[in-house]
């Protein structure tokens, strides 16, 4: 199989977290239960993987780094412990429903900072003139699922500081290939997930709080049990229930895959790779590849339509000969709107550090031969 859905997940693993994951199934408890071996084991691992996350994203006290199930948990709490019912949010134009759900379930007036495609400057325009009014908070992704597009975070967290409004950055897209420094950015949160661009095992992700935070679960944390409110202190505030200890050692094994190899040579491998594939659909007919022309505005996620075919027809006709790739709106309709491809949605290829140029040009031999028939 050709593997082009690396948005999705990151499904091409490093060896050393699939022997994390299992190692920890042979030798790890439940963390902070218990001073046996195993207990300790497990702790250390977390602590060990806290402390890593904390030092890769610029948070400066590891207990500000809480464990999550995904992206879409750490956002539903962030977004949760700043905008109240009926509150009022700002969000980009790349939003996934990961953000725009939550707002719409606490019916918060969402004022979306539209601008077009690979438009820096639109984009942070609409931000200043969107933060006139103020919000409770502002939440952006740092690259859109969908296109790639890496949006200018760092402007509009200058924007949120000057206005004194809170940011919660979505880095599920990013996390893993772009540098991020919280501290810098000065966010109230980030969320990300542990399974795409950090390697992690799928029921991983990461929010790092700057803020005060507001739990989405009670429970037991292993601390204060004689105390029916949830603990004050972080990270046992947002950690309610047992840990999932195989899927924390996988990510820590993640992260150091992506310590050692760098963001930033990941960030020229994919972008390669996906300008191969930009350049390779562009000479064929009917095709509209959504390509930045600046090429460090985009990541590697590339969305395309062919004229007179449906997304998911030409998803499953590449499905059926080996290619995997995402077709549709990508759980993010707001991004299609952006970008004028709401009619119908996109095909999406999307890749990892772990993708080379012969995939790139399986998928376009295959796509030759389908527009072919
Ligand atoms: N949000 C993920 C995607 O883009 C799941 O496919």
């Amino acid at each position: 199989m050709i593997y082009l859905d690396s948005a999705a997940t990151t499904f091409r693993k490093p060896q050393a977290v699939r022997s994390a994951v299992l190692r920890a199934m042979q030798t790890m408890s439940s963390p902070g239960r218990g001073g046996y071996p195993s207990a300790r084991a497990a702790e250390e691992t977390m602590f060990r993987c806290r402390s890593l996350a904390a030092e890769m994203f610029g948070v400066p006290d590891a207990e500000r780094v809480v464990f999550t199930t995904c992206a879409t948990h750490g956002l539903n709490i962030a977004i949760k412990s700043l905008v109240p019912p009926g509150g009022r949010a700002i969000v980009s134009g790349f939003e996934h429903n990961a953000v725009t759900r939550p707002l719409h379930a606490l019916g918060a007036e969402t004022v979306v900072a539209a601008s077009p495609l690979f438009d820096d400057g639109a984009c942070v325009h609409a931000f200043a003139n969107a933060l006139r009014r103020g919000a409770d908070a502002v939440i952006c992704t740092a690259a859109s699922n969908v296109f790639g597009y890496a949006l200018p975070v760092a402007e509009i967290a200058r924007l949120c500081r000057r206005a004194g409004v809170p940011l919660i950055v979505d880095a599920s897209q990013s996390a893993g290939i772009l540098p991020l420094d919280m501290s810098a950015l000065g966010a109230a949160f980030v969320a990300m997930p542990g399974h795409k661009g950090l390697y992690g095992p799928q029921g991983t992700g990461l929010l790092l709080c700057g803020s005060e935070a507001q739990p989405l679960l009670e429970g037991g944390t292993g601390s204060e049990s004689l105390n029916q409110e949830m603990p004050a202190f972080l990270p046992d505030r947002l950690e309610a229930g047992t840990h999932n200890m195989p899927g924390i050692a996988g990510l820590e094994a993640g992260l150091r895959f992506v310590k050692n190899t760098t963001p930033e040579r990941i960030a020229r491998h994919e972008r390669a790779l996906i300008r191969r594939a930009s350049e390779g659909l562009a000479h064929l007919g009917g095709v509209t590849a959504y390509a930045a022309e600046e090429p460090m505005r985009q990541l590697g996620v590339l969305s395309f339509t062919v004229r007179g075919r449906e997304p998911e027809e030409l998803a499953e006709e590449l499905a059926r000969r080996g290619v995997a790739v995402r077709a549709g709106y990508h759980c993010a309709p707001l991004a299609h709107r952006s970008a004028g491809t709401l009619e119908q949605g996109t095909v999406r290829v999307s890749v990892s550090a772990f993708e080379q140029a012969a995939d790139i040009d399986g998928f376009l031999r295959t796509m030759r031969g389908i527009l072919a028939k």
